[in-house]
């Protein structure tokens, strides 16, 4: 969701003529887009604005703007914290960026709405040609204990189908091959558009799948809750929706899991993942976890990585629990000591791993359709792609980006493919 909010700020600027500057010294105006959901990105943001310090002591001309969820967080200090800053906004005031930096570049020092717009409707950058990002709805009626995008971003709001199909449309007659729909919680789509419109989330995947051009459908992220019946028809039935699910697990321990308010617990997701295997052959699973949550003990991380064999996921982001200043689980006793986390990390890595790169040795031998993006970016003979499954494939061949070609499997790690280029499948 950051990524595609970086590219709406990049659009807006590029609307009120302000290009990409060729490198950060050259620019007239920094634009950091930060991120809160965990504790790094806040350490490395404060590195940069050291710099951007240091920079506009020598050149007071320059415009120092901080956007996202950490601008939005800190709105009551960032000022304080960090003097350099002119602006800073809201991820749901992108709109309003043009309102104060000009184009003449002129900015007044402040902070302005938060959460109001959805940014479907703004000028966008697409980093990719072929691949875009959808945003269907924003902000999260979720409580997740540790979490805190629901302080930031907001109570849920979907954007109307009308819009979402539209955009698709547009996005398809411009050439994307793939769009990936985002929500914090992207399954509960439409929740909040009754009474008036009675729909869900597997409509809009219906409706997607019929737009022309449309080749892939991915969506991100679904919460194991609001994993319903239609959605799971809709994904097993719509032949652009990809064989892909990115379902969190966040823990393997029913405590713990209840501990942070995931309203499921670990036989409801196992039952669910069983489901979606039944309804979907090939379905390709990833996930996210944390680990040291507080009061996780020894046995509830033997839990998680026993889900973690039980499920053997394709992919994983792993995850080491950082409070977060404002959540319920900040404020619980039993924090985890971070010498026991980054242990429990480590291990867990270790068997998400083994577990990816023993499926993907699976695959080789199979051919797969994949998407093409452009040369590799490790050796410049050959081409690179994605799977259905969301896999890079690295391989020979002679094909233009944008196009689907099958590509015979031959080798693998625990994050990529190797192969080569058989036919053309589509242009
Ligand atoms: N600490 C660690 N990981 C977190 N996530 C969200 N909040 C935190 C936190 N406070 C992880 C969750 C979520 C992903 C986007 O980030 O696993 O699914
Ligand atoms: Fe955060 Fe939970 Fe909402 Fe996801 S569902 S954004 S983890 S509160």
């Amino acid at each position: 969701m950051n990524a595609h909010d970086s590219e709406r700020i990049k659009g807006m600027l590029e609307s009120l003529g302000l290009g990409e500057a060729p490198s950060q010294e050259e620019a007239d105006v920094l634009v950091f887009n930060t991120c809160t959901v965990r504790e790094k990105p806040d350490t490395k943001l404060a590195a940069y604005l050291g710099d951007a310090g240091a920079r506009k002591r020598q050149d007071p001309e320059l415009v120092v703007a901080v956007g996202g969820c950490y601008a939005e967080a800190q709105r009551e200090r960032i000022f304080e914290l960090y003097p350099q800053v002119d602006v800073a906004f809201g991820p749901g005031s992108i709109p309003h960026l043009g309102d104060w930096i000009g184009a003449n570049g002129e900015a007044p020092r402040g902070r302005f709405g938060t959460h109001e717009h959805f940014a479907g409707d703004l000028p966008m950058h697409r980093e990719r040609r072929y691949s875009a990002w959808v945003q269907v709805s924003m902000g999260c009626n979720s409580k997740c204990a540790y979490c805190i995008v629901p302080a930031v971003r907001g109570r849920e709001q979907s954007r109307r189908p009308g819009e979402i199909v539209a955009e698709v449309t547009h996005l398809a007659t411009d050439g994307v091959k793939e769009i990936t729909l985002l929500g914090q919680n992207v399954n509960s789509w439409g929740r909040d558009l009754r009474p008036e419109l009675d729909t869900e989330f597997g409509e809009l995947l219906r409706a997607c799948d019929g737009v022309e051009g449309i080749e892939r459908i991915r969506f991100t992220s679904p919460h194991p809750k609001d994993f319903r019946d239609p959605v799971i028809a809709a994904v097993a039935e719509c032949d652009a929706v990809c064989e892909q699910i990115h379902l969190p697990l966040q823990s393997g321990s029913s405590r713990i899991l209840k501990a942070m308010r995931r309203t499921y617990d670990r036989g409801r997701y196992l039952a669910l993942v069983d489901k979606l295997r039944a309804a979907i052959p090939g379905l390709a699973l990833g996930t996210d976890i944390i680990v040291g949550f507080p009061g996780e003990t020894e046995d509830d991380f033997a839990q998680t990585l026993e889900v973690v064999e039980e499920v053997r996921y394709d992919s994983a982001f792993t995850f080491i629990y950082s409070p977060r200043h404002g959540t319920e689980a900040a404020a619980l006793p039993d924090q985890v000591p971070e010498d026991v986390k980054h242990a429990r990390l480590e291990r867990l890595v270790e068997v998400t791993q083994r577990i990816a790169a023993e499926k993907n040795a699976q695959r080789v031998g199979s051919m797969e359709e994949v998407l093409v993006e452009g040369r590799s970016r490790t050796d410049a003979t050959l081409l690179r792609g994605r799977t259905r499954s969301n896999l890079t494939v690295n391989f020979a061949g002679d094909a233009a980006p944008g196009q689907l070609v099958a590509v015979l499997i031959e080798g693998s790690t625990s994050t990529t493919l190797r192969g080569a280029q058989r036919t053309a499948v589509a242009a």
